[in-house]
Order: C-alpha cells, then sequence, then structure tokens
C-alpha cells in the first residue's frame, strides 16, 4: 500500500468532531457532578477555643463545634448533600474501650445535636461509627488479653456506640471499623431500641492504606501499630465483593468503597454489583497529595480536584466523601 494512499482512506470516522467546541463537550457529556452527591467529612475536637490546622490537610481543620455549625451551615447553602463527623475528644478522656464514644456528651455525640439542630433538614447528617478516634491505643476495636483486637466484644461497643448516636440525632451510621458481623449487630441494636429509623452507611471494601496517614494527625490518632488484621489487604479485589454480599444481607442500606483513586477497580466491581446505592470516600492522603502537588505549582489544583471527582463517578459512585465538598458544590453552583 501506498503511504499516499492512507491518507486518503483514513480517517473515515473522526472522534473529535464532538471535542470541537464546549457547547459539544457538554452536550455529550456521560457524566456530570452535582453537589447533592457530595458528602463532607469534618472532624470537631474537644476542648479546643479555635479551630486547629491539620498541617497535612491545608485547608481542613480540626472545628470547635461553633466552627463546625458555620461549616455546616456553608455546605448546606452550597447543595452539598451529606455531612459525616468525626469526633476527637481531649486525650486524657480515650481509654482501653473507647468511652468517649458511649458517653451521650461525648464530642461527636454533642455535634451530632449540634449540626442537625444548624443544618439537619438541609443535610444528611452522619457519624463515623469506630472506636479508633476514642481509645488509648488507637485501634479500631477493644483488645483481648493478648493484645488482639476481639472481634465479637467490639460489636457489643459499636451496638452501644449506635444507640448514643442515634439518640444524638444521626440520620445515618457509617461502621468503619471491619469487624465481621458489625452491620448486622448494630443494625439489629438499633431496631431493638426502636430506631429502626436510623440507617447504614457501611465501609465495606476498606483497605489497610498508607493513603489514612494525614487523619491519624486530623484525629489525634494514638495508633501504633496498622490495622491490617482487620483492613482488606490491598491485592485483593474478590473479598470487596464478598464483604458486599454480607453488608448488604446485613441491612447496609448504601456501601462504601475506601480508599477512592488507588480502588476505582473496586469501586466499578462494587458498583456493578451492588443493590444498595454505593459511596467512594476520597480520603486524606488523596487530598494531602493534591494540595501539596498544587501548592508546588506542579498541578492545576482545580481541575485535577474536578477531575478526581469526575472519576468516581465515572467508576459507578452515586456519592463521593471528599474534603473538597463544599468548595466543589459551590464551584458548581457558579459555573
Ligand atoms: C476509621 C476511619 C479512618 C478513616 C475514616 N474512618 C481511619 C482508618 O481506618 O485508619 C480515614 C479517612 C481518611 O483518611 O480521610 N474511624
Amino acid at each position: 500500500m501506498q503511504g499516499g494512499g492512507f491518507a486518503q482512506e483514513f480517517p473515515r470516522v473522526r472522534p473529535r468532531r464532538l471535542r470541537g467546541t464546549p457547547a459539544l463537550r457538554r452536550m455529550v457529556a456521560e457524566h456530570r457532578l452535582h453537589p447533592a452527591e457530595f458528602i463532607l467529612p469534618a472532624f470537631v475536637r474537644e476542648g479546643i477555643a479555635e479551630p486547629v490546622a491539620v498541617s497535612s490537610m491545608p485547608g481542613v481543620v480540626q472545628h470547635t463545634l461553633d466552627s463546625l455549625r458555620k461549616a455546616a451551615a456553608e455546605a448546606a447553602e452550597a447543595g452539598v448533600g451529606g455531612i459525616m463527623l468525626f469526633g476527637v475528644p481531649e486525650e486524657e478522656k480515650k481509654d482501653a474501650v473507647g468511652t468517649p464514644g458511649t458517653d451521650p456528651d461525648g464530642i461527636l455525640q454533642r455535634a451530632l445535636r449540634a449540626v442537625v439542630a444548624e443544618a439537619g433538614n438541609a443535610l444528611v447528617v452522619m457519624s463515623d461509627l469506630c472506636l479508633d478516634e476514642v481509645t488509648d491505643h488507637g485501634h479500631c476495636g477493644v483488645l483481648d488479653a493478648a493484645g488482639r483486637v476481639d472481634n465479637d466484644a467490639t460489636l457489643e461497643r459499636y451496638a452501644e456506640m449506635a444507640r448514643v448516636q442515634a439518640e444524638a440525632g444521626a440520620h445515618l451510621l457509617g461502621p468503619s471499623g471491619m469487624m465481621d458481623g458489625q452491620v448486622g449487630h448494630v443494625r439489629r441494636a438499633l431496631d431493638a431500641a426502636g430506631r429502626a429509623d436510623v440507617g447504614l452507611l457501611a465501609y465495606t471494601a476498606k483497605y489497610a492504606s498508607a493513603f489514612y496517614g494525614p487523619f491519624r494527625e486530623a484525629v489525634n490518632s494514638s495508633l501504633t501499630g496498622d490495622r491490617k488484621t482487620y483492613q482488606q489487604d490491598p491485592p485483593n479485589a474478590r473479598e470487596a465483593l464478598r464483604e458486599l454480599a454480607l453488608d448488604v444481607a446485613e441491612g447496609a442500606d448504601a456501601v462504601m468503597v475506601k480508599p477512592g483513586l488507588p480502588y476505582l477497580d473496586i469501586l466499578r466491581q462494587v458498583a456493578d454489583a451492588s443493590p444498595v446505592p454505593v459511596a467512594a470516600y476520597q480520603i486524606s492522603g488523596e487530598y494531602a497529595m493534591v494540595e501539596a502537588a498544587a501548592e508546588r505549582g506542579w498541578l492545576e489544583r482545580e481541575r485535577a480536584i474536578d477531575e478526581t471527582l469526575m472519576a468516581f463517578k465515572r467508576a459507578g459512585a452515586d456519592m463521593v466523601l471528599t474534603y473538597w465538598a463544599t468548595e466543589a458544590a459551590r464551584r458548581l453552583r457558579d459555573a
């Protein structure tokens, strides 16, 4: 075949035609971001008079109750769909069983009441249901005599946490400790307490990830070891589907994949198989990477953020937990 002939024969098909103008691109876009699908994770710390910056997450703070209330109102104003609260108790209140997590006046419960009062009609108010923020050893469960995380004893603590979080007004609870049976156990405890109305957003496929690093600073974590005996091992995809089947059977109202970007393959598989809504959690380390690169001028910050959010949509997420929720929602509103 002669070289010149090619130029006339090809291209026969011209995909570039639909990329030619902003109007064309907008019309044929397969996916769109909407503020209602964003969930803002927020930290609230006991015993501080002013918000405290989280140095490894520029722009994120540990809130006071007052500043949290304001952040919730701003998120609601921007059209954000929900807020996920994490409580950071005073250091001396942490103990082996995580007492601040079941204290009706614990910081997370106080934060729930404040946010529900401030924005509970506009936002879905959620809370992390886990022990790592409230134990003095920093694990997501209670320990047995040998220092191992005791699955079934932990479930009893989760049941009690679920009751006090429901009582404080949470709409959805997020069991995030990766204990076996946690969804079913918490569901039964809520039902028995007359709180069949409170739903569960289950952390279904949660991997033992290095990308949680900055979160440890954000919650003043006391952890010294790792969570590899309860969170999933990064090489494994199949068990994500097993966890999905279990969580759905146990009564999860929605499920989550976490981290986000390094696990988009898992998100796609879970989204294809799930009968319930699927959330992706764009975690602290993912946030830190983009902010750090942008700070150095190595990435165009806003484009990069929006591109990551679109990646979750493309991979099948119905909701995205992101520390950029309010900012991204405002950008969509002002576009
Ligand atoms: C557990 C929990 C963690 C995160 C959310 N819930 C920490 C962990 O599992 O080690 C991490 C979120 C993030 O990194 O942004 N309570």
